[in-house]
């Protein structure tokens, strides 16, 4: 195996090790959970930066879990995530005044909005969370920008009172067609030119993403969902083959541009 890893780069200086209260930890759609997390300190949190959360006190399970920053806001982090094993079950019962072992902010492949051309944002399922942030700072810097998700059904919508509190518009696909338009979200890109692409979801829309991109020579970025045990470059457990051998999920990205990696 070809490692293009510089080992000398696992460590992340910036990366605090916490322990959080819960401030609020419920459900907002099927399989969905909305957790809110008090920050005592600044921490300089970027779009594209995840956090790793430990469900309990215990070995088991015995890795933290991955999560990107949906917002931070004053004194609150805000994770949302998906009920899929273990990890997110535990953590599904934590109740308001709890506290979560964290480590954050990580990643360094993170969300560069292009500043002259169209900026498009692509969420397939919980993805939302992970481009809410950049989605935040795009309006900020009164980008030009249009926000695309796609979810199986209108009960797997989530973030949309955020974003109305935000101000920023979303267009929706549906697989059923059940909310919004019926199709996938990538159909949003089928008329499109000269724009940059931002994608997070599930592993097929990313390579919808790449083949199209590379179709229409569009420059686009997809942040990856990889399994992680260790989060900060130890554990060679989320590697990603790359054109340069495998390089790192938790190090070099999430954030990748998308004729890097190979899905
Ligand atoms: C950078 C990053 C950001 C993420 N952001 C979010 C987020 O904001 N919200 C969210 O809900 N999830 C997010 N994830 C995925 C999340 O980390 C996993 O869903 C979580 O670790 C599952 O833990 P568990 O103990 O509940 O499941 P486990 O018991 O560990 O696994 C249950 C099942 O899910 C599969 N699985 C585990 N982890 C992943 C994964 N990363 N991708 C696909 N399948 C997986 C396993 O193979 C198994 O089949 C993110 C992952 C990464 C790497
Ligand atoms: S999760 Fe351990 S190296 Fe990436």
């Amino acid at each position: 195996m070809n490692f293009s890893l510089n080992v000398f780069n696992y460590y992340n200086i910036f990366m605090k090790d916490l322990r959080l209260k819960v401030l609020r930890n419920e459900r907002v759609g099927k399989h969905t959970y909305l957790m809110i997390l008090e920050l005592k300190e600044h921490i300089d949190i970027k779009p594209g930066h995840f956090v790793m959360i430990k469900p309990n006190d215990t070995f088991d399970p015995l890795n933290r879990r991955a999560f990107a920053i949906a917002d931070v806001e004053y004194d609150s982090l805000y994770i949302y995530y998906d009920i899929v094993g273990k990890g997110t079950s535990i953590m599904s019962s934590l109740k308001e005044g709890d506290s979560v072992d964290t480590l954050m902010p990580l990643g360094n492949g993170l969300f560069e909005p292009s500043v002259d051309k169209l900026n498009i944002v692509l969420a397939g399922g919980i993805g939302i969370s992970g481009v809410s942030l950049f989605c935040k700072l795009l309006k900020a810097k009164n980008l030009n920008f249009k926000v695309y998700y796609g979810a199986r059904s209108k009960e797997h919508i989530v973030m949309l009172d955020w974003f109305e509190k935000y101000g920023i518009p979303i267009e929706i696909y549906t697989d059923d067609g059940s909310f919004g338009k019926k199709g996938f979200v990538t159909d949003a890109l089928e008329n499109l030119e000269n724009a940059n692409i931002y994608a997070c979801g599930p592993t097929p829309m990313l390579k919808s993403v790449q083949a199209i991109s590379k179709q229409k020579g569009f420059d686009s970025y997809i942040s990856l969902e990889n399994p992680m045990a260790c989060g900060y470059g130890v554990c060679l457990g989320c590697v990603v083959k790359s054109k340069n051998g495998y390089i790192r999920t938790c190090v070099e990205g999430p954030v990748f541009k998308s004729d890097e990696v190979m899905l």
